[in-house]
C-alpha cells in the first residue's frame, strides 16, 4: 500500500514506519519537527533498509497537504497531534488548532484526493476516570482535560465523516501507555524539555540526567499504593498499526480498538523493573497525588485481540531493556551520528 503518516518522525510514528517499511509498503511522512527530529527517520530508513519519502510541512496548511498526497496515497495514518496534558491545560486554543483543526484539514485533503481508507491515533484518556477496570469500549467518554477533550471531538468528527461516506473505513485505536523503543537501541522516545511521562523520566535517572524519581502519590487504593497503568510496548503498538491497516482495507465504517497489554503495573513495579534491565539505582522520592490522576486504568483489549488479530507480546521487562538501550546509546536524544 501507499501509506500517508502525518507525524511520522515522532515517537509512535517513527517505530511504526520501520514495520511498515519492512513490510513493503511505500512511505510518505508529513511532520513539522516540532516534537521530533528527522535524524530519527534517517535511522528509520536505516533500520528498514529501505527509503521513505519525507516532506517537512503541517498538517493544517492545505498546500502541504496537498504535496503529501502526490503520487497517490491509499490508506492514512494519522499520529500528528499535541500530547501533553499540562500544556494543553494552559494553552488550549493551540491544542484544538493543531489537533482538532489538523484533523479537519486532514479530511479534507483525503476527500480530496480520493482517499477513503483512515487510522487514528486515539487516547485511553477519553476514558478519564473509569468506572471499573479493565475498561472496554464501550465504558463512559469522560474527559478531564482539554488534550482529552480534542481526541474525543477528533474520534466523534471521524465517526460522523463515516456516517455520511458508506465508502470511507476509518479505524480509531485507543491507546494506554505506550514505552520502550526499537530493540536496536537506534529509535525511542524523545522527549523535548521535561519528560511527562513515566517511563522517559525513570530512564533519565538512570542515565544521570536526574537525581530522583518523583512518585505521584502512594496512597492509592493499589497493592502498592501507587498508580497502576497498562504500559504496552512501542513495538507492539507499531505492529497493531499494521494489522489495522488490514483491517481497513476489508471493512467499511468506523471501528474503535483498545490498545493495551490487558493488565497493567504500579509506578513501583515499572521502577523495579527498570532498574534489573538498566543496573541502575533508581532513587525515588514519594510526592502527593498528581491532579487528574487515576488510581488504575488497564485496557480490555479484546476487540483488537479479536477483530484484529493482534495482541501484546513483550512484556515490561523487555520495554525497560529496550528504552534502557536506546537511552544509553542516545543520552542527549537524537544527535547526529558521528562520521
Ligand atoms: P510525538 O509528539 O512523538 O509525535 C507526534 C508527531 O506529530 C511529532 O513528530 C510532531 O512533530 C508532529 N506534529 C505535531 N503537530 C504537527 C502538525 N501541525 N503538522 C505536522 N506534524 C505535526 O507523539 P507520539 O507519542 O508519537 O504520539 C503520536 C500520537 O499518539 C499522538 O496523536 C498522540 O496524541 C497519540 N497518543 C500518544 C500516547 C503516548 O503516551 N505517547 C498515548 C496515547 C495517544
Ligand atoms: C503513569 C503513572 C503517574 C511521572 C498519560 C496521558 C495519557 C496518555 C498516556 C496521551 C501515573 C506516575 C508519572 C512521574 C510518577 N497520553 N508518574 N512520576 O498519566 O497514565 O497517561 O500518558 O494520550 O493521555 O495522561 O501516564 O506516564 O504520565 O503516568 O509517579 O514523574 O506514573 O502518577 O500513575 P498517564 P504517565
Amino acid at each position: 500500500m501507499k501509506v500517508l503518516v502525518t507525524g511520522g518522525a515522532g515517537y509512535i510514528g517513527s517505530h511504526t514506519c520501520v514495520l511498515l517499511l519492512e513490510a513493503g509498503h511505500t512511505v510518505t511522512v508529513i511532520d513539522n519537527l516540532c516534537n521530533s527530529s528527522a535524524i530519527a527517520l534517517a535511522r528509520v530508513q536505516e533500520l528498514a533498509g529501505r527509503p521513505l519519502r519525507f516532506l517537512q510541512g503541517d498538517i493544517r496548511s492545505r498546500t502541504d497537504l496537498s504535496g503529501a498526497f502526490e503520487g497517490g496515497v491509499d490508506a492514512v495514518i494519522h499520529f500528528a497531534a499535541l500530547k501533553a496534558v499540562g500544556e494543553s491545560c494552559d494553552e488550549p486554543l493551540r491544542y484544538f488548532d493543531t489537533n482538532i483543526g489538523g484533523t479537519i484539514a486532514l479530511m479534507q485533503a483525503m476527500e480530496t484526493a480520493g482517499v477513503s481508507k483512515l487510522v487514528f491515533s486515539s487516547s485511553a484518556t477519553v476514558y478519564g476516570q473509569p468506572d471499573s477496570v479493565p475498561v472496554n469500549e464501550g465504558a463512559p467518554l469522560r474527559v478531564t482535560n482539554p488534550y482529552g477533550r480534542t481526541k474525543l471531538v477528533m474520534e466523534q468528527l471521524i465517526q460522523d465523516w463515516c456516517a455520511a461516506r458508506p465508502e470511507l473505513s476509518a479505524v480509531l485505536l485507543r491507546y494506554f501507555n505506550p514505552v520502550g523503543a526499537h530493540p536496536s537501541g537506534r529509535i525511542g522516545e524523545d522527549p523535548r524539555g521535561e519528560p511527562n511521562n513515566l517511563m522517559p523520566c525513570v530512564a533519565q535517572v538512570a542515565v544521570g540526567h536526574r537525581s530522583h524519581l518523583r512518585v505521584f502519590g502512594d496512597d492509592y487504593a493499589t497493592p502498592d499504593g501507587t498508580g497502576i497503568r497498562d504500559y504496552l510496548h512501542v513495538m507492539d503498538l507499531a505492529q497493531a498499526h499494521l494489522k489495522a491497516l488490514e483491517y481497513v482495507g476489508l471493512h467499511n465504517g468506523c471501528e474503535i480498538f483498545n490498545l493495551g497489554a490487558g493488565h497493567g503495573h504500579s509506578v513501583i513495579e515499572l521502577v523495579r523493573a527498570f532498574e534489573s534491565a538498566s543496573g541502575r539505582n533508581i532513587p525515588m522520592e514519594i510526592m502527593k497525588r498528581r491532579s487528574g490522576d487515576v488510581a488504575e486504568l488497564t485496557a480490555d483489549p479484546s476487540h483488537a485481540n479479536v477483530r484484529l488479530g493482534w495482541s501484546a507480546e513483550r512484556d515490561l521487562s523487555m520495554a525497560c531493556a529496550d528504552a534502557w538501550r536506546w537511552q544509553k546509546a542516545n543520552p542527549l536524544g537524537f544527535t547526529p551520528d558521528p562520521e
